[in-house]
């Protein structure tokens, strides 16, 4: 038996009130709240250990290095990859936008040549096919969409069932023997629904394309295994899994990982560097790693990915499927229409919803004077919410330390709502 109400006691920031009200907190997939024993991780490393890593000979730089390389492995037990040196599958990036940039910047530079014959598999040229959902965030739309404006491939989609879902009935007319990379989402940051990947991972393999993952929405949420699900790279951010801001990690696989060329360069990635020849890179992860590590925010990541496994991923997957069961009783509300899923299937505990007749930043500054979060705006998803016939909506989402409570002082806020603007 895990007790959530023990668990809600450590994260400190929840301890307060909001114009007068306890805050609920209902905006975790923007950002999660953190444990009290994530915030001290950051400042016992600094107060104890703080050092380099991978270089400097003094007793703190090892005591670092070992405490950035277990956190690497805790990491990577959280989803199932490889963590043994010279194995390692985890690469530590700025966050998930910063490790797509990376992904879409590497295969641009295979596109040129760079990373010679182990990375033409990457290559892309004209007449080649990029595939993404319609159900994308900017941060997977735009990378792409700028690597194929760059190579000259085609830019294609997956297009959304009426409720959100991405479609994977015309897999075979989308993903061809033309296509080389396909990016989706594995949780919808808007409309909450768990995509069925498997069938897109199987069919883009067939093709004999790359499957990019983005796990933003799914690593915090559900118990995820990238070797069993066979995708080749996955990103995703440590502060929306209870971490700290600044720091993420993009998965691949080994071999995969060891073929791709360097999208940033500078210190800690070389092997050799002169002045009239070229550099030669370290292998992975730290041919992808340039430059001075945020070692503080990854050693206390690795606290919050060990600490989920603790309480582990099954009962918090079920913790919050009961907190969603409640959410979605908001589409009983006269009104309020869900941006996604309306049943408790194949989704998570994040509901985007309009509120017919007012506008979703008054919506949320009312949910507001209550202190209760939420998000308002396009959540950085505009092709989704075009789908939906909107620009804008209000979204509700959950952590682990929300309570039925929660959701019902957000439903009864919300019921409050149309008739609060007269509609
Ligand atoms: C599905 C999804 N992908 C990517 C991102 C980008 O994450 P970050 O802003 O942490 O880089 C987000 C964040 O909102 C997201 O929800």
């Amino acid at each position: 038996m895990v007790d959530f109400a023990a668990i809600r006691n450590e994260f400190p920031i929840l301890d307060q009130e909001i114009h007068g009200h306890p805050l609920v907190y209902l905006d975790s997939a923007a950002t999660s709240q953190k444990p009290q024993r994530v915030i001290e991780a950051e400042s016992e490393f600094y107060r104890t250990i703080n050092a380099g890593v991978h270089r400097g000979a003094h007793e703190l730089a090892a005591r670092s290095t070992t405490a950035f390389e277990d956190a690497r492995a805790k990491v990577a037990k959280l989803v199932g990859a490889n963590a043994e040196e010279g194995e390692e599958e985890i690469v530590v990036t700025a966050g998930a936008t910063a490790g797509l940039n990376l992904l879409a910047t590497a295969f641009g530079n295979a596109s040129l040549g760079r990373g010679g014959e182990a990375a033409r598999r990457f290559a892309l040229k004209p007449g080649d096919e990029i595939v993404v959902s319609k159900a994308e965030h900017h941060s997977v739309l735009l990378p792409f969409q700028e690597l194929a404006a760059r190579t000259g491939a085609t830019f294609k989609w997956l297009d959304l069932t009426d409720d959100g879902r991405v479609r994977t009935d015309n897999l075979d007319e989308v993903i061809t023997e033309r296509t080389r990379i396909v990016a989706v989402t594995h949780v919808g940051n808007v409309t909450g629904a768990i995509t069925d990947i498997a069938p897109i991972i199987k069919r883009t393999h067939e093709m004999g394309g790359i499957f990019v993952l983005d796990a933003c929405q799914s690593v915090p949420h559900l118990k995820v295994d990238f070797h069993a699900l066979d995708v080749d790279f996955a990103a995703w951010s440590a502060h929306k899994m209870y971490g700290p801001t600044g720091v993420g990690f993009l998965y691949g696989k080994r071999e995969m990982l060891e073929a791709l060329p360097p999208a940033s360069f500078g210190g800690s990635m070389v092997e050799l560097a002169w002045m009239d020849q070229p550099a030669q890179y370290m292998l992975p992860p730290a041919r992808f790693e340039a430059g001075t590590q945020p070692v503080a925010q990854v050693v206390a990541a690795g606290v919050a990915a060990e600490w989920m496994m603790a309480i582990g991923m099954d009962r918090l997957e079920e913790h919050e499927r009961m907190l969603t069961d409640e959410l979605l009783k908001m589409g009983d509300i006269d009104g309020i229409r869900i941006i996604g899923p309306r049943e408790n299937v194949k989704r998570i505990g994040t509901v985007a919803f309009d509120v017919e007749g007012v506008h979703p930043h008054d919506v949320g500054q009312f949910i507001d004077a209550q202190g209760i979060a939420i998000r308002v705006g396009h959540h950085c998803a505009q092709p989704v919410h075009r789908h939906f016939g909107l620009y804008a909506s209000n979204r509700a989402s959950c952590g682990v330390y929300n309570s039925i409570d929660d959701i019902d002082a957000l439903l009864e806020a919300l019921a409050k709502v149309r008739p609060f603007f007269e509609v």
